[in-house]
């Protein structure tokens, strides 16, 4: 409310947006999470009920959160309460900013292992290496994976602290296509490896007895998390578009150039997992870190290539990171009218600390156990099977009934464009989304503390 007066930073291209919204939600989502989640979810068939959990509540929600955030201009917290006015809807948009706390925390966590990874490929990668045990001996180390961690967060902090535009944008830019062709490059070797056809029938070849309700769950869970929905991220990035945007392709494009580096993520991954390793697709948050060095290890100039790719993977990781970090000081400068820098740092500060017992879950505090998680698996629990779909839910109902589903398709048609936000819109937000989202979560809970 209280930054009406000064003019708010616009994208300065369209470009600049739907990278910058693609780069918060290509990250850690789509190369590492995605595939451990589809290897313990039994692999295609997984795939196949994410993809569906993409097109029908992922998209939406997508339109939704841009729109929301386009006609606001404001943080989630101030969209909630500038369009409904003395309502409690801004608790949606507060629920948003815890979310994005706890997920930065453990996120940072696994940048960097990103980041020690890059040393470790330096000293080079070789085919009779035993990646499983280098990966379980760097995570359960305390003073190594604590030291990434802070430097993560440094970066993360400096990048939000110089501001929207110069800061995100620039650094989005010409890094995306790289990590883009890298990933090609990763596949090629991938699936040439002899072997590769058992890691590509478990992952095309969906058995479609595995699926339970937990699997339902897993999937829409990763489309929230994979999108960045469900917290505001989304709703944060669309206040700094402007007016002659058309929101139903922008969100196309975000949307189809997540799940294309999701997708290419797993035929990077699977066929090398049954070629040269002799690792398990269930081997839970290590798959990545053990599966992709074991790929270098068989490239020529293997070690280039996977110091490359995890520097890239890292950038990936800093563009999804800084949005997350950029709802909470976005709430902070505009609701609490702090100075930009002080408050990137003050919470960033706040955030690392709350990320220290993941990384400890693997040493010191290896005895906790939550539903069977470890400390790192349960803030992911928590964040993404319970806060991000309850976000979402919510910020459908709203969209939906009482800001109205009619007024958010008009704002998005404001320009028209290739993708515009038919009555089918009003169908999906108003019953679809709702509906699946509730059932799902009520079920998957009910059987998670049931057994
Ligand atoms: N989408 C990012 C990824 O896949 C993570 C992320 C960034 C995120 N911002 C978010 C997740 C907001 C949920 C909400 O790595």
């Amino acid at each position: 409310m209280k930054n009406d007066l000064k003019q708010r930073e616009n994208w300065t291209t369209r470009l600049g947006f739907i990278l910058a919204a693609a780069g918060s939600a290509v990250g850690l989502g789509n190369i590492w999470r995605f595939p451990y989640v589809t290897g313990t979810n039994g692999g295609a068939a997984f795939l196949f009920i994410y993809l569906i959990a993409i097109i029908i509540i992922g998209y939406p929600l997508m339109v939704t959160e841009m729109t929301l955030g386009r006609k606001s201009q404001r943080n989630p917290v101030g969209a909630f309460k500038s369009l409904a006015p003395n309502s409690p809807w801004w608790l949606v948009g507060g629920l948003g900013v815890l979310t994005g706390f706890v997920i930065l925390s453990y996120y940072s966590v696994v940048a960097g292992w990103s980041l020690a990874y890059i040393f470790k490929a330096l000293s080079g990668f070789t085919p009779d290496m035993a990646f499983g045990e280098l990966f379980g001996a760097h995570i359960s180390g305390v003073a190594v994976p604590i030291f990434w961690h802070a430097v993560f967060m440094i970066i993360t902090i400096g990048v939000i602290s110089a501001g929207v535009v110069k800061g995100i944008q620039r650094a989005v830019k010409t890094l995306m296509p790289i990590l883009f062709i890298l990933l090609l490059v990763l596949i090629f070797r991938s699936v040439t490896l002899e072997g590769a056809g058992e890691g590509l029938t478990f992952y095309l070849t969906p058995d479609f007895s595995v699926i339970t309700w937990q699997t339902i769950m897993d999937a829409i869970a990763q489309a929230f998390f994979t999108l960045s929905l469900g917290m505001g991220a989304m709703i944060t990035y669309g206040s700094y578009l402007s007016e002659d945007a058309n929101i139903g392709d922008n969100a196309a494009y975000v949307v189809g150039l997540d799940t294309l580096i999701a997708v290419l993520a797993g035929f990077a991954i699977f066929p090398a997992l049954f070629a040269v390793t002799d690792v398990s697709p269930s081997a839970g948050p290590g798959l990545t870190f053990i599966t992709l060095p074991a790929v270098f290890a068989e490239m020529p100039l293997g070690s280039f290539f996977g110091f490359l790719f995890f520097v890239l993977l890292s950038v990936a990781a800093l563009t999804s990171a800084i949005s997350l970090l950029e709802v909470v000081v976005a709430w902070a400068v505009d609701e609490k009218d702090m100075e930009r820098k002080k408050a990137s740092i003050i919470i960033g500060i706040i955030i690392f600390l709350v990320g220290i017992p993941p990384v400890l879950g693997y040493s010191a505090w290896s005895g906790f156990s939550f539903i069977g998680f470890d400390i790192l698996d349960s803030y992911d629990w928590i964040a993404n099977s319970i806060f991000l779909p309850l976000g979402g839910l919510l910020t459908a109902i709203f969209a939906g009934y009482v800001w109205k589903a009619k007024n958010l398709q008009d704002e998005a048609n404001k320009k028209s464009g290739v993708i515009n936000i038919g009555a089918w819109y009003g169908f999906l937000i108003k019953i679809v989304v709702p509906i699946a989202i509730a059932v799902v979560m009520i079920v998957s809970i009910v059987q998670t503390f049931t057994g």
